[in-house]
């Protein structure tokens, strides 16, 4: 049996954020799935073998933890460009869709293609360590038992169709052990632990906090209370900062003509350091900051009440952390509205990326604790068998 490896999976309604082994390897994959009735025409070889995998994720999963099972998917990037495909409906449930379990199932196939070599029937048996999160809401209703019991009951196997690089190759998951943490909870894990989960933030551990967790469809806030989090007062909204992005896409296109290609390059003309708001129009820069200042001041005047109404409702709060992506594209709109209006103890995170991969951090700081105490037990075991 091959030895497990950790994999610490967020899976996002944006997107997926996933970590794996010795933090050798990360992946970030758009939650888009589209079904596919029949294999896609092979593009040429060269092309398959150029390209990077993560641009055509094409695959069948087979898994009695799905609803269909040995359906065939587009993911991600490719999933995009197809007509048919699906993004997650916030007002589902995470843990009953199998959207979810596809994301998973892909994300953890293509690190165990990138870190096993085949052997001559291309089938690849993985052994993994799962950590993952639900929201708050699924846990307070007790999904998170059906989930994991749905994950270590059996083996999931992906089988790479089309796809760079990998095409044939079949991967067996078998997970030895699976963690499925409240989101919220993790989001302050990360914040006051470090990889060894030692306390690196004192003055923070014993505080009540409210960590506000803007995502691409939906907004999280936790409330944070005796180390613990209170379920009975996390709120989840159905409104992130995607809608937006695309407002401000459609917006671009019918002021200026500019075709924005998606979502992500709105994210870059708003937030990069050179040339922010500002587009090229035939050949001449011209400034976008009308549109985006308006749409986003909207969403963050919205994002700013929903604080408002929890810290009304949890006065002794002490600080609010505001995480996930729609944080870093709010943050200078939201800070101007908390100066002008109630000045609240908010804090944001310089580094973008932190923020983003907030969760999928704290999930890989609780496994890799988890699996360094499932292994000191093991040696101690021995030990005493010997003696
Ligand atoms: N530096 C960045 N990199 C990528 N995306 C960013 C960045 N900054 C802002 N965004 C935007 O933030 C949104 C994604 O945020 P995030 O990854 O936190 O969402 P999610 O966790 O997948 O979704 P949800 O919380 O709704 O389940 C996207 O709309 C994305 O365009
Ligand atoms: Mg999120």
């Amino acid at each position: 049996m091959s030895q497990s490896r950790i994999a610490a999976v967020d899976v996002g309604n944006d997107s997926v954020k996933a970590i794996f082994g010795e933090l050798d390897q990360e992946f970030n994959i758009p939650n888009i799935t589209a079904r596919d009735i029949e294999d896609r025409p092979v593009i040429g070889i060269e092309e398959l073998d150029q390209k990077d995998p993560l641009e055509g994720i094409h695959i069948r999963v087979h898994s009695p933890a799905l609803q269909e099972n040995n359906a065939i998917y587009r993911v991600g990037h490719l999933a995009s460009k197809s007509t048919n495909s699906t993004e997650l409906d916030p007002g589902s449930g995470k843990s009953q869709e199998d959207q979810t379990l596809i994301m998973l199932f892909a994300s953890i196939a293509l690190d165990a293609a990138k870190a096993n070599k085949t052997g001559s029937n291309n089938v690849i048996d993985a052994n993994y360590t799962l950590g993952t999160g639900l929201p708050l809401r699924e846990v307070k209703e007790g999904k998170d038992a059906g989930y994991r019991s749905k994950l270590l009951g059996s083996v999931h196997q992906v089988e790479f169709l089309v796809t760079p690089k990998y095409q044939g190759i079949k991967v067996n998951i078998k997970f030895d052990e699976v963690k499925v943490y409240p989101e919220g909870f993790a989001a302050y894990i990360n914040l006051v632990m470090d990889h060894d989960l030692k306390i690196i933030n004192k003055d923070l551990i014993d505080k009540r906090i409210l960590i506000q967790d803007i995502g691409g469809l939906s907004t999280d806030i936790a409330v944070i209370k005796n180390r613990t989090v209170d379920d009975d007062k996390a709120q989840g909204f159905n409104l992130g900062v995607s809608e937006s992005l695309e407002n401000i896409r459609e917006e671009i296109f019918s002021n200026h003509g500019v075709e924005v290609d998606s979502r992500r390059d709105v994210v870059e003309i708003i937030t990069r350091n050179n040339d922010r708001n500002h587009i090229m129009v035939k050949g001449s820069r011209t400034s976008v900051h009308d549109i985006t200042d308006r749409i986003l001041m909207e969403l963050a005047k919205k994002q700013y009440r929903l604080l408002r109404n929890v810290w009304q409702k949890n006065s002794q709060t002490e600080i609010c952390y505001f995480v996930g992506g729609g944080s870093n594209v709010l943050k200078e709109y939201i800070k101007t509205l908390n100066n002008n209006l109630d000045g609240f103890n908010i804090e944001f995170f310089e580094d973008d990326k932190e923020s983003i991969w907030m969760m999928a951090n704290a999930y890989y700081k609780l496994l890799s604790e988890f699996t360094k105490k499932t292994e000191k037990l093991k040696e101690e075991k021995k030990t005493v068998k010997k003696s």
